[in-house]
């Protein structure tokens, strides 16, 4: 949450801010700013409640060049939306962004003596004036005693006054990436902001000081402050990938994806027609060696798991749990050293999955992590790593992410199963044979696109919508009920369709519309029970089956088919019907499709 950026170098850095912001307002988007060194060394700055596209306007009208600066685009934890909590923050010769929340700035404001100095309702402010009762012209010194005595997670990027041209930071928790390139130095919360400018980057180091130069950027061990080089990275999406590409929003390009991004995270672990991990250093010893598995998430992660539950236990006969992540990292779990803990995150930076990990670490327990940015903190802490490839994902709403964090699940379950023996060679080929068969039938439904737009005029002037199923099609009605709420606002629930009677049905009246999911053979008679009894009511009942289903003409208002794979692998096409009613509802209220109010991509506070 939170986008920052920091620059130094020859490039108009005004520009080069705004440019960044623009990229990492997927972050965070109620207020933005930027501060800079001007043509005589002083420290700007311009901060704004809104969007991004306002700020620029506003700088535009700035006069006189600048080579150093940093901007931040805001998601509020502390304080409301308004343009004195924007960041950046000034106090004295500081001025400052935050990434994170400062769990004990209370104390801090009393302790310096600050209630009467702040002009903002910001944790980040309290930090400014801290760091500058500190500093006597050593930034160095300044930071160290900033990071003693702040609990919580930040990732600051600090001006001095009197440092013309320099960008100081340092981190807890909170992602920074960095970068040395021939356009300056670079620091940002994440790579969209970089990647203009070079491919290769790194990480900043827990506990390490970053100062950035127009000709360096070094890092420094904050206890001793010795020289450190950390590990170099390359990423291997360009600006392309991180662009709309003539589609109206990135949620549509992204749902666009999918097949593709399936493509590339599937097809290179094939070996033989049979799933093949060890490329990605993931031993079948993994697999042998536990009794149960716990899958940690959180939202759209955490709803691949629920189908991944739904498949795995069955088929590996071991008991598998999901749990998510806020509620596991204060639980007392009943895992151990023979559990395998599968965490699942997009981003690799949700801050209480990186928690609910380091819980299953303690247990002792194994991680297997599934995880999408290279390089993330999942990525780096967890013991084993499964990465999709689904390139940047920049809408809000989750959607190329959840298919190829399912296919990765379903890769790790036929691998198992083969491992410890309930697949055989043969069992495992035709799963995977029939695993591949989704990828057609996802095109299929993209293609299919103008059905589920035609299918929204009947959702979105009701102020509750409601997903049913059964079984697996329950898995897949959470997310759909997630998608359409976070995008259009609708209020939607998602029920197991056999508990309705036993309470929700009472909200089932007159055009309430209810998104009936039936694609599993096993329970389809019983499905068609349960809307029934809704369409009985009155609901209006969108129907989603397989093709070649006999569905009587009264039962279903709309009935939209998907191609008759196999019914495990059913939630690949249904994802993509979902997502684009979820679209397509939120366009048709004129909303933000691609930022949803209130909502953030990379959630890095509790
Ligand atoms: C919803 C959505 C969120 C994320 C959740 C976890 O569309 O995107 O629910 O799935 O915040 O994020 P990651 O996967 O980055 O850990």
């Amino acid at each position: 949450m939170c986008g920052i950026i920091g620059y130094s170098g020859p490039l108009e850095a005004k520009r080069l801010l705004i440019e960044g912001l623009a990229g990492l307002e997927y972050r965070g988007y109620d207020s933005a700013g930027i501060a800079f060194f001007d043509t005589v060394s002083q420290v700007r700055l311009v901060k704004q409640v809104g969007k991004v596209a306002a700020l620029k306007e506003t700088c535009e009208k700035l006069q006189g060049s600048s080579h150093c600066g940093i901007g931040h685009t805001r998601w509020a934890t502390h304080g409301g939306v308004t343009n004195a909590n924007a960041h950046p923050h000034q106090a004295g010769r500081i001025t400052l962004i935050h990434n994170g929340i400062i769990e004990n700035y209370h104390q801090l404001t009393e302790e310096f003596g600050l209630q009467d100095k702040l002009v903002s309702q910001t944790d980040s402010e309290v930090a400014a004036h801290v760091l500058d009762h500190f500093y006597k012209d050593d930034p160095f010194t300044a930071i160290q005693e900033l990071v003693r005595r702040s609990e919580g997670s930040y990732a600051f990027c600090i001006l001095f006054a009197d440092r013309p041209g320099e960008v100081y930071a340092i981190r807890k928790t909170s992602p920074l990436v960095a970068a040395y390139t021939h356009s300056g130095a670079l620091i940002a919360s994440d790579l969209t902001a970089l990647i203009p400018y070079t491919h290769s980057y790194f990480v900043v180091p827990e506990g390490e000081l970053v100062r950035l130069t127009p000709y360096k950027v070094q890092t420094y061990r904050l206890d001793d402050l010795s020289k450190t080089q950390p590990e170099t990275m390359t990423v291997n999406w360009n600006m392309d990938a991180a662009m709309k590409n003539g589609f109206p929003h990135f949620m549509l390009k992204e749902i666009h994806e999918q097949p593709e991004a399936m493509k590339n995270t599937v097809l290179p672990r094939l070996s033989k027609g049979l799933p093949d991990l060890s490329e990605d250093g993931i031993p079948d010893a993994l697999f042998l060696s536990c009794s149960q598995v716990h899958i940690v998430a959180c939202g759209t992660a955490m709803h691949a798991g629920m189908v991944a539950r739904t498949i795995m236990e069955p088929l590996l006969r071991i008991p598998v749990t999901v749990t998510i992540a806020s509620e596991f990292r204060y639980q007392q779990p009943l895992i151990d050293e023979d559990t395998l803990v599968i965490v699942i995150s997009q981003s690799g930076e949700t801050v209480d999955t990186i928690a609910a990990m380091g819980l299953a670490k303690a247990y002792g327990s194994k991680t297997l992590a599934i995880v999408n940015v290279k390089g993330s903190t999942i990525a780096r802490e967890s013991q084993y790593v499964l990465y999709t490839h689904a390139g940047p994902e920049i809408a809000v709403a989750s959607t190329k992410a959840y298919s190829v964090q399912l296919a990765a699940l379903y890769l790790i379950t036929c691998r198992m199963a083969l491992v410890r023996g309930r697949y055989t060679n043969e069992q495992a080929v035709t799963f995977l044979q029939e695993f591949l068969d989704v990828i057609p039938a996802m095109e299929d439904m993209i293609r299919r696109k103008d059905e589920m737009k035609a299918v929204v005029s009947h959702i979105i002037n009701s102020p509750d919508a409601f997903f049913i199923g059964r079984g697996l099609d329950y898995a897949f009605s959470l997310e759909g009920a997630l998608k359409l709420k976070e995008i259009s606002y609708i209020h939607s629930e998602a029920y197991a369709a056999g508990e309705l009677k036993h309470g929700t049905i009472a909200l089932i009246s007159d055009k309430v519309p209810v998104i009936a999911i039936a694609t599993q053979d096993d329970i389809f008679a019983k499905s068609m029970s349960n809307v029934r009894e809704v369409k009985a009511r009155g609901a209006f009942v969108i129907l989603v089956t397989k093709e070649g289903k006999d569905v009587s003409a009264d039962l279903a208002d709309v009935h939209i088919t998907i191609p008759a794979v196999q019914d495990i692998f059913t939630v690949f096409p249904i994802a993509v019907v979902l997502q684009l009613i979820a679209y397509y509802a939120s366009l048709g209220k004129g909303l933000d499709v691609d930022q949803p109010r209130n909502l953030a991509k990379s959630v890095t506070v509790e």
